[in-house]
């Protein structure tokens, strides 16, 4: 028998009384169960591209709360490695890349192009699927997912995090060839890296622009976050046809609508920052997710009020509850219990 997927159901077009939740960075640091095999992998990386170890994390949240789906444990930025620039994480200081340069950028188009890279985390994408059937989660569904590549470029562009992502906002204006070719690179990978993920048994996609939001003018945006975004939905629909992608263009303020009507995206991950009346507007044409603020859970104040008032409001439509952006990590795991009693206590 196959269980039914909640979350599947939803973003066909369904509308749940009870609307299915996960949230974004569900695995990682505010559990303290993650911290302890993050410890015994040595580093972030090396949990990454271990498959016991990312799968094994991946199911933690899983097993605390139940959520209606899981996500893939790994990062945005095990892409640029394809492209041959290493990435690294130290301690308490987020990723630090090697900043792109023109040379680096001469180099892409004959670049020779190593998708074996990906290869352990397609054997944790299986893991995963067997873990989550041989513990009973029938109804759970696994979503990959991917950095979209104006996002990953940022980080490339940086060498890392920013405060003001100045270099990106310089390149998008000034540097248009140069950026034109590491977008297009990181499409193609990107296209490779997602549809490897559905071959080896991801259910949804997830595509995550977190710098979207840098880019507030329109050509601009339509250049770099929707154009690329279109393609890989394309690229992944002819591979993949039945397999729903979720954009996540994080900020994109009055941009968002472009987006929903441009990129082929099935569903439409909402930040804490749009409006009820400008979600219900998006839901009448596809499902959307979201948008609890992330740190409303982790103070809890006024937590349950909050996650009741989006349900209501979204409630006439298709539904995803999540976050608007990623759990922080001093978020207490109680008040994920609460959220998940809110939840799923409505209308019940
Ligand atoms: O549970 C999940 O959501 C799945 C795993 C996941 C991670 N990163 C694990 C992670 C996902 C989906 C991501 C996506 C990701 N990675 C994004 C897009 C979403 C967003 O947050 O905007 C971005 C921008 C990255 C890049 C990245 N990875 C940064 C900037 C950092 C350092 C800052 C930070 O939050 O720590 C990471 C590290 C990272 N990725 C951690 C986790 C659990 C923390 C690493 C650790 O354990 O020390």
């Amino acid at each position: 028998m196959v269980a039914r997927k909640k979350i599947l159901d939803v973003l066909n077009g369904g509308r749940e009384e009870i609307p299915p939740i996960w949230l974004m960075r569900q695995a990682g640091r505010y559990l303290p169960e993650y911290q302890k095999v993050r410890a015994s992998a040595g580093g972030f990386l090396e949990l990454v591209f271990n498959p016991e170890l990312a799968s094994e994390v991946t199911l933690q949240p899983i097993r605390r709360y139940g959520f209606d789906a899981a996500i893939l444990f790994s990062d945005i930025l095990v892409v640029p490695q394809a492209l041959g620039r290493s990435v690294r994480f130290d301690a308490g200081e987020g990723p630090r890349l090697l900043p792109a340069d023109s040379q680096f950028i001469a180099s892409l188009p004959d670049w020779n192009i190593n998708l074996e890279v990906f290869s352990p985390v397609y054997e944790t994408v299986g893991l995963i699927r067997e873990g989550l059937r041989h513990e009973g989660y029938d109804g759970t569904a696994l979503i990959g997912f991917a950095g979209a590549p104006w996002t990953v470029a940022c980080y490339m562009i940086e060498g890392g995090g920013s405060h003001n992502y100045a270099f990106s906002r310089s390149w998008a204006e000034n540097r248009v060839e140069e950026l034109a070719v590491l977008i297009e690179s990181l499409s193609e990978v990107t296209i490779a890296y997602l549809v490897g993920q559905v071959k080896a048994g991801a259910e949804v996609l997830q595509i995550f622009d977190s710098w979207a939001g840098l880019l507030t003018d329109q050509t601009d945006f339509r250049r770099w976050v929707i154009e690329p975004t279109r393609k890989i939905v394309m690229a992944v629909k002819e591979a993949c046809p039945h397999i729903p992608v979720i954009g996540f263009p994080r900020g994109a303020g009055p941009l968002y609508e472009d987006y929903v009507k441009e990129t082929g995206v099935q569903a439409i991950a909402l930040d804490q920052h749009v409006s009820m009346a400008k979600a219900r507007n998006y839901q009448s044409a596809l499902p959307v997710q979201g948008n609890l603020d992330p740190e409303i859970l982790r103070s809890g104040e006024g937590l349950e009020k909050a996650a009741s008032d989006i349900i209501s409001a979204l409630s006439h439509g298709p539904h995803i509850f999540n976050l608007g952006h990623g759990i922080v990590k001093e978020t207490p795991p109680e008040h994920i219990a609460r959220l998940m009693q809110a939840v799923r206590r409505m209308k019940e």
